[in-house]
């Protein structure tokens, strides 16, 4: 196959990109998006900021922008994210306790109304775990309202739209023996034995100095999917683009039944929210980079 979406879909796999609607004026840029990729995440449109700038307001302009090009150019689209401590409007951040559980659950049933049936996957909950040894949650105004609140989104969410995969994503989760890795284990598992809904975990996979790579990702897949979700690769980019870095990861993927797919976060380095990294598939001239020839081979 010559494009990576049409390489990851002779395995049933879709080969997904993060979208900026800010960029598809950018004919170099569409062009390699519609090109390349089968899937599609809103970079920060779909996020609450964006899309309930003011409590009980929705506007899904931008997110709208970017579905809508995704949809026309034949693509399937990942949401992305519902429930996070980060990209908060002002109103939210300010909110606590019921007052706050009910916004998130509002939040929730406003913007999954809005795409219901159009959605493959979502993004229920982002990041809710801390860095470091302890395996604990992160500290968040929604974490203040209870440990309850994953699960309360995952429910929500499952009410608001029947047929979208619901997911839990993080990152720095790819390492089996990280404690964030065991912590997030733990809650799917407690969550599969009491039947909270949750379909998909998103492992964001942004490899770097301080989370770098280990071959061990593939245990890590393989062990969340044993548990009974399907997994994937959301948010990939790889300090430094090594080609052998890029390939295991499709690889990590590949060998692992319920790995859905594959998305990068961003199209040229020039693109990404750490362009200095340069851990993108493609030049900002738009040329392909050799972790593109080493992805493609490796689908
Ligand atoms: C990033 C976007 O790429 C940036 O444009 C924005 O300024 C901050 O958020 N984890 C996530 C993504 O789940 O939403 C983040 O995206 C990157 C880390």
């Amino acid at each position: 196959e010559s494009t990576l979406g049409a390489a990851a879909a002779q395995s049933g796999r879709y080969f997904g990109v993060a979208i900026a609607a800010g960029r598809l004026n950018d004919s170099t840029y569409t062009t390699i998006a519609n090109r390349e990729f089968n899937s599609v995440t809103a970079e920060n449109e779909m996020k609450i900021d964006a899309t309930q700038p003011q409590r009980g307001q929705f506007n899904f302009t931008a997110a709208d922008r970017v579905y809508n090009w995704a949809v026309q150019n034949g693509k399937q689209v990942r949401g992305h994210t519902l429930a996070w401590h980060s990209q908060q409007p002002a109103w939210m951040q300010n909110l606590s306790g019921p007052t706050l559980r009910q916004a998130m659950i509002d939040h929730i049933n406003g913007v999954m109304a809005h795409y219901r049936g159009r959605i493959v996957e979502w993004d229920v909950v982002n990041e809710a775990f801390v860095d470091g040894n302890s395996g604990a949650r992160r500290d968040s105004n929604l974490q203040r309202t209870g440990n309850d609140w994953i699960e309360v989104a995952f429910r929500t969410a499952r009410a608001a739209d029947p047929n979208a995969k619901l997911c839990y994503n993080d990152y720095n989760v790819e390492n089996w023996n990280a404690a964030k890795t065991q912590a997030m284990y733990a809650m799917v598992r407690d969550f599969k034995q009491r039947g909270v809904p949750i379909d998909c975990v998103g492992f964001q996979a942004h490899f770097n100095e301080g989370n770098p790579y280990n071959s061990n990702f593939r245990t890590t897949l393989q062990s969340f999917a044993a548990l009974g979700v399907d997994v994937s690769v959301t948010e990939l980019d790889i300090q430094g683009a090594s080609p052998t870095t890029y390939a295991n990861v499709i690889n990590d993927c590949l060998a692992v039944a319920r790995c859905l797919g594959i998305t990068v976060w961003g199209v040229r380095d020039s693109d990404s929210w750490r362009s200095h990294h340069t851990p993108l598939l493609f030049n900002n001239n738009g040329s392909k980079k050799p972790a593109y020839n080493a992805v493609l081979d490796a689908l």
